[in-house]
C-alpha cells in the first residue's frame, strides 16, 4: 500500500492544535521549513528524531511565538544576548542560552543549554501562538539530506501518519539556516554562520566575535581538490557529487572534461550572471548570480533541481564574500565534503 502524504494548510490555528495535540507539523520559516513538534512533550519530541532518523545526541531549536517568551525557557541570560535577540528577532538567529529545564531533555539531548529563536514568518508564529507552547523544530528533512525551502519538499519526504499538517507558507526567503550563537560564555561565538553576520552580531552586542564551527573550519575555499567521486555524501547534500571550483570559467572547463567521461553535470554558479557562448553548459545552469541573498535563497532548490534532473556531478562556485556568502560556503562545504568524516559529528546540524 502507498501511504498518503500529509495534507497542505495554509490556518495556523489547525496546524496549532494539532502541535498541542502532540503531533508532528511542517513548519514555514523565513530559513528553511521545520518539522515542529511540542518542546515541552518528550513523546512529540522523540517523533521528530524517529521521522528524521536523526541520532538522539543532536539537540533541536526551540522556536518561540515572541521574543517576551525567552523567560520561559532560558535563565542566567546575558545583557548582550537580550540586545541580540532585541535587534534579530523576529529573524534568522538563533541564541544558545542555559536552559531552565522547561523543554524536553530530548530537545536540549541532555544538555544544559537550550537554543532558541523567534522565526520572521507570520504564519509560523501564528501557529505557534496558537499551539500554546514552543515548538521544537529541526529542518523538515531526512537527516543529512538537502535542507526544504518549499512546501511541498516537506509533503513530498514525510507521510500523513507522521507528520499532521504541513502549513505553506511559500518558499523560504532567506534559504540557509538560521546564524546559531553560543551565548554561554563571556562573549558570543558563532556555531554556525547564517545570514545575521558576525559584523552585526559584533555591533550590536559591543563585543568581538568568535566562531567555533563544532564541524568544519569552512572559512574560506580552499583550491584543495573537492571529493573523490562516489565521497561526496555529507550534511545538506543532495544525491550527486558536489564539487566547488573558484570561478564559473573553472566550472565551465570542469564541467566539459566531465562530459568527456560520460557524466551528467549541473552548475550552480556563485560569482556572476549566466555564461553566454557556452552551449555546453547553457541549460545545466540551475543557478547564477553574484548577490549572495538571491544565492542564499535558491542554493537548496538547485540542489534538488540537480537531483531531479538526474545529475551525477554539481559544480558549483561559491559566492565570496562576508555576511551569507561566508554562510553558503559553510553549506557547500559540507554538502561537499565526504559523508564519513561528516557523520562522525554527532553534533553537526541535520
Ligand atoms: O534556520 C534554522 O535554524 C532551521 C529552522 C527550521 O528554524 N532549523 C534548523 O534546525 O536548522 P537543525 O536541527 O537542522 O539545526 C539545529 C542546529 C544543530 O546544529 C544543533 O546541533 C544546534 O542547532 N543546536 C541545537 N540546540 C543546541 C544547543 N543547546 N547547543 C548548541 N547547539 C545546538
Ligand atoms: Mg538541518
Amino acid at each position: 500500500m502507498v501511504s498518503a502524504h500529509p495534507p497542505r494548510t495554509t490556518d495556523p490555528v489547525a496546524a496549532g492544535a494539532a502541535l498541542r495535540a502532540g503531533r508532528l507539523v511542517g513548519l514555514p520559516t523565513e530559513t528553511v521549513y521545520g518539522l515542529a513538534a511540542d518542546a515541552t512533550s518528550s513523546e512529540a519530541v522523540l517523533a521528530i528524531f524517529a521521522a528524521k532518523q536523526r541520532p538522539s545526541t543532536s539537540p533541536l531549536i526551540v522556536h518561540l511565538a515572541d521574543a517576551r517568551d525567552i523567560e520561559t525557557w532560558a535563565t542566567d541570560i546575558p545583557d548582550w544576548a537580550r540586545a541580540l535577540a532585541a535587534a534579530c528577532w523576529p529573524g534568522p538567529l538563533t541564541l544558545v542560552l542555559t536552559s531552565n529545564g522547561h523543554a524536553a531533555r530530548e530537545v536540549t539531548a541532555g544538555g544544559a543549554t537550550v537554543a532558541l529563536r523567534v522565526p520572521d514568518h507570520s504564519l509560523a508564529r501564528a501557529a505557534i501562538a496558537a499551539s500554546g507552547t514552543g515548538v521544537a523544530a529541526p529542518s523538515a528533512n531526512r537527516h543529512g539530506a538537502v535542507s526544504p525551502t518549499r512546501a511541498t519538499h516537506v509533503i513530498e519526504a514525510f507521510d500523513a501518519e507522521t507528520v499532521a499538517c504541513v502549513l505553506d507558507g511559500g518558499p523560504c526567503h532567506v534559504g540557509i539556516e538560521s546564524t546559531i550563537v553560543d551565548c554561554t560564555g563571556e562573549t558570543p561565538v558563532i556555531l554556525r554562520p547564517g545570514a545575521i553576520d558576525i559584523d552585526m552580531i559584533a555591533r550590536v552586542t559591543g563585543y568581538a566575535v568568535s566562531t567555533r564551527l563544532e564541524h568544519l573550519p569552512a572559512t574560506r575555499l580552499d583550491a584543495a581538490p573537492t571529493p573523490a567521486p562516489g565521497q561526496a555524501r555529507s550534511h545538506y547534500a543532495p544525491r550527486a557529487e558536489v564539487r566547488t571550483c573558484a570561478s564559473t570559467n573553472d566550472a565551465l572547463e570542469l564541467a566539459a572534461q566531465l562530459r568527456t567521461t560520460g557524466r551528467r553535470v549541473a552548475l550552480v554558479l556563485g560569482d556572476g550572471p549566466k555564461p553566454t557562448g557556452s552551449p555546453m553548459a547553457e541549460d545545466q545552469v540551475l543557478l547564477a548570480t553574484s548577490d549572495a541573498a538571491e544565492f542564499a535563497r535558491g542554493l537548496y532548490e538547485s540542489l534538488r533541481a540537480a537531483d531531479a534532473a538526474g545529475a551525477e556531478v554539481i559544480i558549483v562556485v561559491p559566492p565570496v564574500g562576508p555576511g551569507l556568502a561566508v554562510a553558503t560556503l559553510d553549506r557547500i562545504t559540507r554538502a561537499a565534503a565526504p559523508r564519513d568524516a561528516d557523520q562522525s559529528d554527532a553534533s553537526a546540524p541535520s
